[in-house]
């Protein structure tokens, strides 16, 4: 058996792009028959490798070849968000069992015990917080967590159960002792390409804070309510939006958005009562994020008291930005130079994975070049040629530890 190429790892990531929750676009969130059924195709082609693997409480699938003792662990996250691409987290994943099956062709062992780490929550996507399987591969799920509820009132722990899981385990995850961690992710973004490197070292990864916010003004007939007499919760929501806008142009490198609002569906003869929005900042400095953060709530509260709407400020997520491995990002910038490769580092204004493995072990990753920077979207695209050179780069980092 040869080791897996750049083509393999497309083909796979294609066909693990088939498997959605909806039919015509590619939605996988945790603790779904979906990501079960990806889940499944991932075990078996670690166990077509040759790996020993095991499924944990979250529904995480981890790979491990290479004999006893503490591994270094690879992977990245098999759930997406709504209508996402195909590599955003599955790329990692099929990077990683790549240089396993590369490492351990004809049957020799591996230089170190290894991992592949197929995570089952990162997005956050159904239950609002990030990183459910890292942190639980990590040792460090929180037990508040299995209250979380999602859309359709479901919380975490019933859909663990109905995963046929025990939530107790999820949240009894021991810390693991880990050699370190290396996740090889798309860039999301467009500097690779810009600068026309193919993979990029990832120095650190911006803090997140993530709000829901909720206004509460005053429904009425749009067609007899006068404007000045008017709660618009509606109207309200459009001035946060630009507030929200206007604070994370003010700063370099913050950006603060309102990805998500929602109102109750009318055929528009309505004056709004309420919207909800979710609210996300990010920032490399976390004293930036905070106060850029705390500057928005201020906007959001001047803008629901001078229109007569209450505004409720919800914290659903907030992490700190997270410095990578030096000793690891080393070693990477090594196997870079060493396969011909320019050295760019970069920061990920994106979160992954990493930022839990960073908590128990030494982490690092590598950005690949992917089309327009373009993510979170079903033009999602990388080059064969580029994640070659990924595996080229891996291979090397993993041979050298
Ligand atoms: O939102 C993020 O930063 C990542 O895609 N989870
Ligand atoms: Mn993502
Ligand atoms: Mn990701």
């Amino acid at each position: 058996m040869r080791g897996a190429s750049a083509h393999d790892v497309l083909a796979r990531a294609a066909a693990l792009g088939e498997i959605s929750e909806e039919p015509g676009r590619l939605t996988r969130r945790c603790a779904t028959p979906a990501l079960r059924r990806a889940a499944e195709l991932v075990a078996e082609w670690m166990e077509d490798a040759g790996l020993t693997v095991r499924r944990d409480a979250v529904g995480n699938v981890i790979g491990r070849t290479g004999g006893d003792g503490p591994p270094f662990v690879l992977g990245s996250h098999l759930d997406t968000v709504p209508n996402a691409g195909r590599y955003d987290g599955p790329l990692g994943i099929l990077a990683a069992l790549a240089i396993v099956e590369r490492l351990t062709v004809g049957g020799v062992q591996p230089p170190l015990p290894l991992e592949v780490a197929a995570f089952a929550d990162e997005e956050g996507t159904r239950f609002g917080t990030a990183y459910l399987g890292s942190a639980a591969y990590a040792g460090a799920f929180e037990r508040e967590w299995l209250d979380l509820v999602d859309d359709d009132g479901i919380t975490l722990a019933e859909a663990i159960v109905a995963a046929g899981d025990d939530p107790e385990a999820a949240v009894g995850s021991r810390t693991p002792e880990l050699v370190g961690y290396l996740e090889v992710h798309i860039e999301q973004g467009p500097v690779l390409e810009r600068e026309a490197v193919p993979v990029g070292v990832v120095s650190a990864i911006a803090g997140q804070t993530r709000v829901r916010v909720v206004l509460a003004g005053e429904a009425g007939h749009a067609g007899t309510v006068p404007m000045a007499a008017r709660h618009d919760a509606l109207a309200a929501a459009a001035e946060v939006v630009l507030a929200v806008e206007r604070v994370g142009r003010s700063t370099d490198g913050l950006v603060s958005t309102v990805g998500a609002m929602s109102l109750a569906p009318n055929v528009g003869n309505v004056v709004p009562g309420e919207v909800r929005m979710l609210l996300d900042v990010r920032h490399a400095d976390d004293d930036v994020r905070a106060r850029a953060a705390e500057a928005i709530r201020g906007e959001v509260e001047r803008i629901a008291s001078a229109r007569g709407v209450d505004a409720s400020w919800t914290l659903r997520y907030d992490t700190a930005a997270v410095e990578l491995a030096p000793d690891l990002r080393r070693r990477l910038e090594a196997a870079i130079e060493a396969a011909g490769h320019p050295v760019r580092s970069l920061v990920s204004g994106a979160g992954h994975d990493a930022v839990a493995l960073s908590r128990v072990c030494g982490a690092s990753m590598l950005f690949v070049r992917c089309a327009g920077g373009i993510s979170h979207d079903p033009r999602e695209s990388v080059d064969e040629s580029d994640v070659a050179a990924a595996l080229d780069v891996v291979e090397r980092f993993v041979r050298g530890l």
